[in-house]
């Protein structure tokens, strides 16, 4: 056991090691039985993952019982909803503090406890860097929530209500009574937002106990499923089951196979990226829109549809989805149980063919994200076209162009605003470094005179993030970045913009020399000052682009668990 390094042997530093630790432990306690942390993103302060103390409790239980010794070990959390200006700019802090506190630490694996959107992500890339024995406790969605006897979509109804505020066909007193219904009871977000899609795809990477991802965080199960995954882990660092011989370039095609079939969020191409990047698997943007191509859309849920993660677990779960398209999954891509991971869909059956959608009848043939090219994005941009409006995806229209997210908010319900519903939206500087921390504002709304008009969605064009609740057509995580030189700092408002989904292409359609003779807008870089301390200035100076998963670029790659010098 690696923790034997502190607490094995008779010298003084292993007294030391042990003696600190002398409290309450059984007798036995460090000798050679496997020490095991809980990394916690408990926090008051990320709503989504309070609850986790609970989870914690039942996985120390199942440690316990299969003979291990679990420690708790509270991590850095990130409230989606709470943090400002962005939890996204405090993904690589977390995953670098829990990556060096797991290796720092005399353990000998961790179970990982996340919820809300960036928690599994970091947690995950720490795993991946630090390759100790690791699996991962989705703390599963919230209960689905009820208004005037309709469902509430957490996240995606906010931003459907709040524009119908803004059309004038929602006041805002009901607006505002709609709040206390929103979040029912603990756990994340109840649609097929990030942290839904996140659980699915740890899942479908293998990094969980098979059936556990979309559980409800109040749903006794999962406190049976945390337990397991306590007895779990102890027989995992016995295997010696680590994630470097787990995750794989099948168990990423697996995992993009997934984020296809459940119709899931955006963000998981650049955390995908990240984690691969730590694995060094050489996973590309590309790899997103080849592997999805031809994957069906199976599961009706919000934002893309109309029911929540109750009802998909209700419906069958993951694995009833993935046992529709199990002949696109890799055979051989295990998963913590050391069995494949396509042996656990055995059996999985469609309760309720409206939520999950038998192979034969796909909500749409084709639900991979799209990778889009061109002269307006050279290394690449994303759309999600199960998201998106069908008659957009092939789109010429008129470039708007704002600067930064204060300048919409600034200028877009502006009457004199030269806008029609053709017109394509380009907000930028809001990119990786250019915010910094690459924020959701993609799907900027819709400007008001537009609402009142009935128009619902536009193209819309970002170097930045959306949330994984919103909806419509928006080219997002373009890059290179307008901060960093990409050709979206060159685009001026009355360019003519082309959309080709079908062809792949975002591009500006002026002449070429027109477009190099043009001097990049300084109004975007001058919104913000750089940062000149702290993490801020850290992130800045090393962080990636998102068509490589927006890590610094000191962290790509793996430094394993080794620690070869003593404190004492
Ligand atoms: Fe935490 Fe949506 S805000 S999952």
């Amino acid at each position: 056991m690696r923790s034997q390094q502190w607490y094995g042997g008779d010298d003084r530093n292993s007294y030391i090691h042990r003696a600190w630790m002398r409290r309450g432990l059984p007798a036995g306690a460090f000798d050679g039985r496997p020490h095991i942390a809980i990394a916690n993103t408990a926090s008051d302060l990320t709503p989504c993952n309070s609850h986790l103390d609970e989870v914690a409790t039942s996985v120390k239980q199942g440690i316990w019982a299969a003979g291990g010794i679990p420690m708790n070990l509270p991590v850095v959390s990130l409230g989606e909803t709470q943090v400002k200006p962005t939890a996204m700019l405090w993904r690589n802090m977390a995953a670098m503090a829990t990556e060096e506190m797991l290796r720092a630490n005399p353990i000998d694996g961790v179970v990982l406890l996340g919820g809300c959107d960036k928690t599994i992500p970091s947690l995950l890339m720490a795993a991946a860097s630090v390759d100790l024995p690791a699996v991962v406790v989705p703390g599963g969605p919230m209960l689905t929530g009820h208004f005037r006897g309709q469902p509430l979509g957490c996240g995606t109804d906010v931003w459907r209500l709040s524009e119908e505020v803004r059309a004038g066909t929602l006041s805002q007193a009901d607006f505002i009574d709609s709040e206390s219904s929103m979040i029912r009871s603990r756990g994340h977000c109840n649609t097929m937002g990030t942290a839904s899609t996140m659980a699915c795809v740890a899942e479908a990477l293998g990094t969980t106990m098979p059936g556990i991802a979309g559980t409800p965080a109040p749903d006794s199960r999962l406190l049976e499923r945390s337990h397991a995954t306590g007895r779990l882990i102890v027989e995992m660092i016995e295997a010696d089951r680590r994630p470097s011989k787990i995750l794989t370039a099948g168990s990423f095609r697996n995992a993009i196979v997934a984020l296809a079939a459940i119709g899931g969020s955006t963000n998981a191409v650049v955390h995908l990226l990240a984690i691969a990047g730590r694995l060094g698997i050489p996973l590309t943007l590309d790899d997103f829109d080849t592997t999805g191509a031809g994957v069906p859309l199976l599961v009706d849920l919000q934002p893309a549809g109309r029911f929540l993660m109750d009802d998909l677990l209700r419906a069958g779960g993951l694995s009833a989805v993935l046992a529709q398209v199990s002949d696109l999954l890799d055979p051989d891509a295990l998963t913590v149980t050391g069995r494949p991971f396509v042996e656990h869909l055995a059996g999985a059956q469609i309760w309720d063919t409206e939520v999950i959608r038998p192979r034969t009848d796909p909500l749409l043939l084709d639900a991979g994200i799209a990778v889009l090219h061109g002269n307006l994005a050279p290394d690449g941009a994303v759309i999600k076209p199960a998201a998106a409006t069908a008659a957009l995806l092939q789109h010429r229209g008129r470039a708007v162009v704002f600067d930064s997210i204060e300048d919409v908010h600034a200028r877009l319900d502006d009457p004199d605003l030269d806008v029609d519903e053709d017109s394509v939206l380009v907000l930028r500087g809001c990119g990786p470094r250019g915010y910094p921390g690459m924020p959701e504002v993609a799907n900027l709304p819709i400007p008001q005179k537009l609402l009142a008009r009935g128009v619902r969605d536009m193209v819309r064009v970002c170097d930045g993030r959306m949330s994984g609740t919103a909806y419509g057509t928006v080219v997002l995580h373009v890059s290179p970045e307008a901060a960093a030189g990409g050709p979206l700092s060159l685009v001026q408002t009355g360019d003519p913009i082309v959309l080709d989904v079908a062809g792949r292409r975002i591009d500006i359609d002026i002449p070429a020399a027109d477009l190099a003779a043009r001097v990049a807008s300084t109004a975007t870089t001058a919104a913000f000052a750089a940062p000149t301390r702290g993490w801020q200035r850290l992130y800045v100076d090393h962080v990636m682009q998102a068509n490589t998963g927006a890590d610094l670029d000191f962290l790509v790659g793996s430094s394993g668990d080794v620690v070869t010098r003593e404190s004492h």
